[in-house]
């Protein structure tokens, strides 16, 4: 497997490792160098059956990655060569049956290709996103007219009229060219990929699964989240953080009285502009409820003046709210004391709601998330989409409103019995015969078969 270290996208792959070495599977997974020293959980890599391998990005340790364009193109020249060379020296020992890559590494199929090994993508976001961007990238039907007005709406197979605003933003003409160039070589290089394979489940995205079927199939082989979260037994512990969790707030809500809390988390790489920070304080303050806030320096770890921040909210808020810079956000869903879900719909984070059943307020920022707080509103149906301000930022009475709305308003009822119904159609689709699990059988079939009859 080959992937960026964002936490964001080494999570799927890890879970998928594990469901892969459940089946007697192994694997090889490959990230850059930089991370290495920001696994702080990491004393013996060996030990859990996942050999993790680094490979240089080409740019030095203290280079500043939130230049993505410099990132991306040292990626592309001195990375993929780097990856060549790591998959030559490993290769005098093992043989690979198949490479797994991420979509943002593109050019890593190339290199899987050079080597004569088959290649697989896990598209780590919606199903429906991977079939947006294909329809944009590759130009299928004329669904696009006016990329530049939020407003315009946009019809496409499988999902509910769209607005421009909602699209994933990498293929909006806001987007800086190295992501739009990034996607159009990924959507180019795909008669390349073996297999492609997303992290959610057919129960969620079925519309969505079945359009893709005559273009380039995808196969669902998710909830990629840990397996206690889906009331499996755990029997490989083994995680990759990239900050160190605090546990204290597992006990902090231990505290609380069930459903009474609201969790608040942007991830991993949106840094909180001190503008989004006031608005969501106040709206939390306005709620009157117990809240635990994850505010995260971000992956270049700026902590800006956020520390200064969280202490004010804590003071105005007289002792109902815990803000931390990291979690185990996993143990915090599934915990019986949490109501609802601040989420900037990070795909994982999304998955990870709907496994635990927990009702979402949507504030999406970019990427793939305004999509997904689309899908989360109008297709699961599992929360609601909180209106930010004409500049983007988030509105606090807004925000509070979505809050009451989900945690009291007249549709709470709803809302949180949805959240159960697809906390229990997630579950289905990995046990066996299920949906996902049936992928996944069928890939380890067809890779074996593959390799004996190339
Ligand atoms: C990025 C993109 O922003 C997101 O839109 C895309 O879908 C995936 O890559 P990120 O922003 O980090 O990811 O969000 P998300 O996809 O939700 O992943 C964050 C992961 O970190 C989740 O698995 C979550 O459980 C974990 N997390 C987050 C923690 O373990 N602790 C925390 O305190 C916060």
């Amino acid at each position: 497997m080959v992937s960026l270290p964002f936490q964001g996208h080494i999570n799927p792959f890890l879970k998928l490792a594990k469901r892969l070495i459940s089946k007697g599977v192994h694997v090889t997974i490959a990230t850059t160098e930089n991370a290495r020293h920001r696994l702080p959980k990491m004393p013996n890599s060996q030990s859990s059956e996942i050999h993790l391998e680094f490979f240089s990005d080409g740019l030095s340790f203290d280079f500043d990655r939130s230049d993505q364009n410099s990132l991306i193109n040292s990626l592309y020249t001195k990375g993929s060569k780097n990856l060549s060379t790591l998959i030559t020296n490993l290769t005098k020992a093992q043989e690979f049956s198949c490479m797994i890559v991420n979509p943002f590494v593109p050019w890593a199929i190339d290199v899987a290709n050079e080597h004569g090994i088959p290649c697989a993508m896990l598209w780590i976001q919606a199903s429906a996103v991977f079939s947006i961007y294909y329809r944009y990238f590759k130009n299928t039907d004329d669904d696009f007219h006016n990329l530049e007005d939020p407003n315009e709406k946009v019809q496409l197979p499988g999902l509910p009229t769209f607005k421009v605003r909602d699209l994933p933003t990498l293929m909006l003409p806001s987007s800086p060219d190295h992501f739009k160039r990034l996607l159009m070589h990924l959507y180019q290089s795909l008669d390349k990929v073996k297999w492609v394979f997303g992290t959610s489940f057919y129960e969620a995205e079925e519309e969505i699964v079945k359009s893709m079927v005559s273009l380039t199939p995808i196969y669902p082989i998710g909830p990629l989240v840990s397996p206690f979260l889906l009331g499996e037994t755990e029997t490989n512990g083994f995680s990759v953080d990239l900050w160190n969790a605090e546990y204290s707030c597992i006990e902090w809500l231990d505290n609380k009285p069930n459903s009474s809390v609201i969790y608040v988390s942007f991830g991993s790489l949106i840094v909180l502009s001190n503008k989004n920070i006031e608005n969501i304080a106040t709206a939390l303050k306005n709620s009157n409820k117990p809240f635990l806030w994850v505010l995260n320096p971000g992956a270049e770890n700026k902590e800006d003046d956020a520390d200064e921040l969280a202490f004010e909210i804590l003071k105005e808020t007289k002792g109902r709210g815990l803000v931390v810079k990291w979690c185990q956000q996993e143990r915090v869903l599934m915990h019986p004391s949490v109501a609802c879900f601040v989420s900037h719909c990070g795909w994982n984070s999304t998955l990870e709601t709907l496994v635990a059943g927990v009702p979402v307020i949507a504030c999406p920022e970019w990427t793939d998330q305004p999509t997904n707080a689309v899908l989360v509103s109008n297709v699961f149906k599992t929360g609601v989409n909180a209106k930010s301000e004409e500049d983007g930022a988030i509105n606090a009475q807004e925000l509070q409103r979505c809050i009451w709305e989900v945690m009291d308003g007249p549709n709470a009822e709803e809302i949180k019995n949805r959240a159960m119904e697809m906390k229990d159609l997630a579950r289905k689709a990995l046990q066996d015969g299920g949906s996902s699990d049936k992928h996944i059988n069928q890939f380890i079939h067809d890779m074996i078969i593959h390799n004996l009859h190339p």
